[in-house]
């Protein structure tokens, strides 16, 4: 049986240790979901190139980095890149989606696109061929530790079959030990869990239930 892959977010790790947070699950993370946010595409305000640049020396782990801002195409390539790292932009941001995907390429990133749980999914299925993921959203973006919109699932099954299995999906938001299995048998490849994780007064013990239940062991 194949062990899922599961992208700690650090919107919910303690954004004061934000390296030793990531460290503590490096062993076990596949990757970390970095939520960029900029007060005006979402209600919240993050962080920036100037703190995910410094936060990923030190990191060995792949960073994707999930802008939720309006200019994605003039603030991703202010991020430091390394090789299998990816960028993400919403298709509701005010930038143009084609220069957007030609932008973030140039940084040597994988690139991906995400929508709104409310935008329809097919808005973007003309980018598919020029991108290497979707990050289907399962909760309403801005804030962590919300509940899961279980629509989600049959978005990533439409995804599926729309794009094939060369694309890579990830999913965003709401996710735990319970509704985990779910999401991956949908076809999540990258599964993103935030408050599941660093909310837990155990962390490494979270992280590693999740893979565990994720990956069809039974839930201890
Ligand atoms: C929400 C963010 C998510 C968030 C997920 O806008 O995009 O990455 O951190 O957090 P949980 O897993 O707590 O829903
Ligand atoms: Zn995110």
């Amino acid at each position: 049986m194949n062990q899922i892959k599961i992208a700690p977010s650090l919107l919910s790790a303690d954004f004061g240790c934000l390296r030793s947070q990531a460290r503590l699950l490096e062993p076990l993370a596949a990757s970390f979901h970095v939520d960029v946010m900029d007060g005006h595409f979402v209600p919240n305000l993050t962080i920036g190139p100037p703190v995910v640049n410094r936060f990923r020396q030190g990191v060995e782990k792949p960073l994707d980095i999930h802008l939720m801002i309006e200019h994605p195409r003039v603030y991703g390539p202010q991020f430091d890149i390394r090789e299998g790292d990816s960028i993400t932009f919403h298709e509701e941001s005010a930038d143009s989606t084609p220069e957007t995907i030609d932008a973030l390429r140039g940084t040597g990133a994988r690139v991906g696109l995400s929508v709104r749980p409310g935008t329809p999914l097919d808005r973007i299925f003309r980018w598919l061929d020029r991108i290497d993921l979707v990050l289907v959203m399962s909760v309403e973006p801005g804030f962590g530790g919300q509940a899961f919109l279980p629509d989600a699932l049959d978005r990533i099954r439409l995804l599926r079959r729309e794009a094939g299995d060369e694309l890579q999906i990830h999913v965003d938001g709401g996710v735990h030990k319970g509704n985990v299995r779910a999401v991956v048998e949908a076809g999540a490849d990258v599964v993103v869990a935030g408050s599941a994780i660093y909310s837990s007064p155990d962390p490494v013990m979270a992280i590693r239930e999740l893979i565990s239940v994720g990956s069809g062991n039974p839930a201890t």
